[in-house]
């Protein structure tokens, strides 16, 4: 199911690179999801978030640019939407400021980027966090895109109890998006485990803002 959910996502923003209309109607959709969670995680122009999960439109990327100066790099596993993106980004001369890689975010070294965010449909979502989570340094910033509660079964989100416990903003209730959960990497003592809900130490985690 979360499956078909990324096709309907990715065939709009095939539409979206390839008609700037549609490209400024859907970059909407996003700006104040963005602007939120710039908010929470405190985003400036000396960040380099990594984004996980661009798609052939890296709405969520460009904004975050756009809107903090700050440097991007996006990462997709799958190779036409890096493709797209990459062209995008070139026709809006955006290339030297977000970079584009194809790789699943499962093999990405995060410890050169400062904040890292989870786009809604990042697959699988647990897997992916708990492998960053313990590669990126301490004090990164963690956004992670949570689904309306109707919405959840599309998602692979799993119970999202974990993300539960992190300082959150709320979006619009126009979105997929319900929130955005923030966590702060602040230990070296992650556990893993099968689960990241067994992640229960408030004394290495903290919802404190940077
Ligand atoms: C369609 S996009 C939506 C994101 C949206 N364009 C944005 O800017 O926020 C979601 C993308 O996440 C990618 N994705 C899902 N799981 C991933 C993973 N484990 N590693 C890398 N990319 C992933 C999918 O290939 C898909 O292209």
């Amino acid at each position: 199911m979360s499956s078909s959910m990324v096709t309907v996502t990715r065939a709009m923003e095939y539409l979206a690179s390839r008609n700037r209309l549609f490209y400024q109607i859907s970059a909407q959709y996003y700006k104040s999801i963005v602007a939120n969670e710039i908010k929470l995680a405190g985003i400036t122009e000396r960040d380099h978030v990594l984004c996980i999960g661009g798609g052939p439109c890296p709405f969520t990327g460009i904004l975050f640019h756009h809107l903090t100066k700050a440097r991007v790099t996006v990462v997709d596993n799958d190779y036409s939407s890096v493709v797209c993106s990459r062209q995008l980004l070139k026709t809006l001369g955006l290339d030297r400021n977000i970079k584009v890689l194809f790789a699943d975010g499962n093999s990405i070294e995060a410890d050169g980027y400062s904040v890292v965010h989870f786009a809604l449909q990042v697959c699988p979502l647990e897997e992916v966090f708990r492998e960053l989570e313990r590669r990126c340094r301490r004090g990164t910033r963690m956004l992670v895109r949570l689904p309306k509660r109707t919405l959840k079964s599309l998602y692979s989100h799993g119970s999202g109890e974990f993300f539960n416990q992190c300082e959150q903003i709320v979006h619009s209730r126009s979105r997929n998006t319900a929130s955005t959960a923030l966590y702060i990497k602040a230990g070296s003592n992650y556990e893993k485990s099968n689960s990241i809900c067994s992640v229960n130490s408030t004394a290495w985690y903290s919802h404190a803002a940077v």
